[in-house]
């Protein structure tokens, strides 16, 4: 898994092809880089750049700004770039500069970042249409505002300012949410790195053992090769595994106890996630076992339901209804099927949806519904399935056994022609196999 991977220049010229011609020639578009986001006083959030920006040129650094100029004759894709500046790459690393972009980003044109102002507006006036990510870094719009009111101010010396002003994601979410063949490997690196990285945890479980050593333990495995946290990792032992979007991390898992372990790999800006839930002693108790059972069953029926043309919802609907037939044979639920189903009782103890897209980023673009209906599944989109079930510690209503079990298992999922493809499969799933690997004399004492 050494061989490093990466996107070819002519991919990433293709996007940006598909994009123009999708925005039509009398369009413009406008992409920031992400903004550096200060932590506190002059320490900064590890950069992590735009997800669109990414997607279309690969460019790393942040004061950037790409803009898309379709049919424009001298050059479609120019790159505005921070310039060459040897005494502060001294303190922050190396710069492409503007030259560097044209020739590793392959843009038409590149310009030091410090010319937008000039620049921006010539390249506004005569378009028509305006495509932007309104609303998402303030700054950034005023100063488009601005821009466009000095192309305004010139209207009666014949400027044209653009007039229709729309979501650039309209058409970019759409693009991102089919993956091409560079991205997929991309995406089965992630996956595999994050399997491998959730072994490792189950390995080096023994009761005791904190929380943030599991995180410790999984995260060295995303450094290792090359890849970082795709997110915040959530490792819930016991019933902290109930909490959704726990990032404590911090609590003691003790004999008896399940640990919950979400976490997922990024390389090159793709994201996996995963999720296992596995005892910290090696071994189920009976209880813990039907209920992982159930979410296994759930998360199977779910994987029927991948396939090209069935709605993406169906998913959904198989792993609620598998769950709560489950429910109601272990008690947990009372009552009759059809009539649990038409209450959505089971969401006293399955609060969340069964999957999200999976890209650039870990909750991707994409659009679920069509005109008020949900769409249809097609070759090449990569979603999550990860159905879980928490009862509360405190839940008096259920049997004492049930008490404070979290339970979530998720892997990636990628729907081809020939049905789905589990880009996570290689990791134990079902009690038996986790109970295996936890066996495995490879696990230290
Ligand atoms: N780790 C976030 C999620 O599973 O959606
Ligand atoms: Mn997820
Ligand atoms: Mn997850």
């Amino acid at each position: 898994m050494t061989k490093p991977l990466s996107i070819p220049a002519k991919a990433y010229a293709r996007r940006r092809r598909q994009l123009m011609r999708m925005a039509g020639d009398d369009a413009i578009l406008v992409l920031p880089a992400a903004p550096e986001r200060i932590r506190s006083r002059d320490t900064h959030y590890p950069f992590r750049q735009d997800s669109d920006l990414l997607y279309l040129t690969g460019f790393p650094e942040p004061e950037a700004v790409l803009v898309l100029v379709p049919g424009r004759k001298h050059g479609e894709t120019l790159l505005f770039c921070r310039e060459r500046d040897l005494e502060r790459e001294g303190w922050d690393g190396p710069r492409f500069g503007p030259e560097g972009a044209v020739e590793a980003f392959g843009m038409d044109d590149a310009y030091p970042i410090t010319d937008l102002d000039d620049i921006l507006p010539g390249l506004l006036e005569g378009r028509s249409r305006v495509y932007y990510h309104f609303g998402r870094d303030q700054e950034f719009d005023l100063k488009l505002i601005g821009w466009l009111n000095r192309v305004r101010a010139m209207v009666r010396q014949g400027a044209q300012p653009p007039h229709e002003f729309l979501e650039l994601g309209h058409l970019l979410d759409e693009l991102r949410l089919f993956k091409d063949r560079d991205e997929l490997k991309l995406m089965r690196r992630a996956a595999e790195i994050s399997v491998r990285a959730h072994e490792a945890a189950m390995r080096i479980a023994r009761p005791g053992i904190r929380e943030y050593e599991l995180q410790a333990e999984i995260e060295r495995e995303f450094r290792r090769h090359d890849a970082q946290p795709a997110y915040g990792s959530i490792v819930g032992a016991g019933a902290n595994a109930c909490v959704l979007h726990y990032h404590a991390n911090a609590a003691a898992a003790k004999d008896g106890d399940l640990v919950l372990i979400d976490a997922g790999a990024e390389y090159r800006g793709y994201a996996a996630d995963i999720t296992r839930t596995f005892p910290v002693n090696g071994r189920f108790t009976a209880a813990q076992r039907a209920l992982h059972d159930l979410v296994c069953d759930a998360q199977a029926a779910a994987l029927a339901q991948a396939r090209v043309g069935v709605p993406y919802e169906a998913g959904h609907v198989a792993a609620v209804e598998t769950l709560t037939e489950g429910l109601l044979r272990l008690g947990l639920l009372k009552g009759k099927l059809g009539k649990n189903l038409a209450d959505g009782s089971y969401k006293r103890f399955y609060r969340h949806k069964t999957g999200h897209w999976l890209g650039l980023d870990v909750h991707d673009v994409g659009e679920y519904r069509i005109d008020g209906q949900s769409r249809l599944l097609e070759p090449g989109m990569v979603f999550t399935i990860e159905p879980g079930l928490y009862i509360g510690a405190d839940d008096t209503s259920v049997e004492a056994k049930w008490r404070g079990i979290g339970i979530r298992i998720e892997d990636d999922v990628l729907v081809t022609a020939d049905g789905p493809t589990v880009l996570t499969d290689a990791l134990a799933r079902r009690a038996d196999q986790v109970e295996a690997l936890m066996a495995d004399p490879a696990r230290a004492a």
